[in-house]
């Protein structure tokens, strides 16, 4: 077990492998990664870090044990269950990165308390991160970006990246499953990056 991992999370959730890989000391999260495409670009570009997806659909989390197992990235940790119990359990300090690409947008009033942007969301990702670590917010729902924003600028341990802080230019945006498929279809893509303080 890393001793900058000292919360080990327990049943009922799972994770996969067991316990993580040790590494370098890098702590690189992806919230919902889905199929896995950009976590496992993750992993290979940062083969010494751990890479921890956090996913809450049971299927797509075997699947990516599976894909895991196909791909031999043993920094990659996987974990099943909600990122906003996950994250504060699991990861109190010491995360360097934060990516959440194409979160569910939730898009009707009465669902918007669904939506994992909340501001106990933002403030467990603000704990989780180290001082001058980075959190990647990325959808194609121009109002759930803005909704992201509000609530991020009310918290004073992030600082934007952008300026403005909602950006549209396609910079390297990584093209996950999403994303092209969003594209495709024509749709604006709308990033944040945010420092911690
Ligand atoms: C629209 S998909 C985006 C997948 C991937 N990031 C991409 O860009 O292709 C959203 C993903 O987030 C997962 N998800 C939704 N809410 C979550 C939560 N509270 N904690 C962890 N994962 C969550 C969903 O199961 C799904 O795999």
């Amino acid at each position: 077990m890393n001793d900058y991992l000292p919360h080990v999370y327990r049943d009922p959730l799972w994770c996969y492998p067991a316990q993580p890989q040790s590494s370098d000391g890098r702590i690189i999260v992806e919230i919902g990664p889905g199929r896995g495409d950009f976590l496992f670009h993750l992993a290979s570009q940062h083969p010494n870090a751990l890479v921890c997806g956090i996913e809450l659909m049971h299927e797509r989390f075997d699947k990516l044990c599976v894909r895991r197992e196909k791909n031999k990235l043993e920094n990659v940790w996987l974990i099943q269950g909600d990122a906003r119990r996950v994250l504060p359990e699991v990861f109190r300090e010491g995360v360097h990165e934060i990516h959440i690409w194409f979160p569910d947008p939730w898009p009707k009033r009465k669902h918007f308390k669904n939506r994992l942007i909340q501001t106990p969301f933002v403030q467990s990702c603000a704990d989780a991160l180290i001082p001058n670590g980075v959190l990647y917010f990325t959808t194609d729902w121009c109002d759930y970006a803005e909704w992201t924003a509000d609530i991020i600028a009310t918290n004073d341990r992030f600082e934007s990246l952008n300026h403005p802080a909602i950006s549209t230019d396609d910079d390297g945006t990584f093209p996950s499953y999403f994303y092209q498929k969003w594209r495709a279809m024509g749709r604006n893509i709308y990033s944040q990056k945010y420092k911690t303080v």
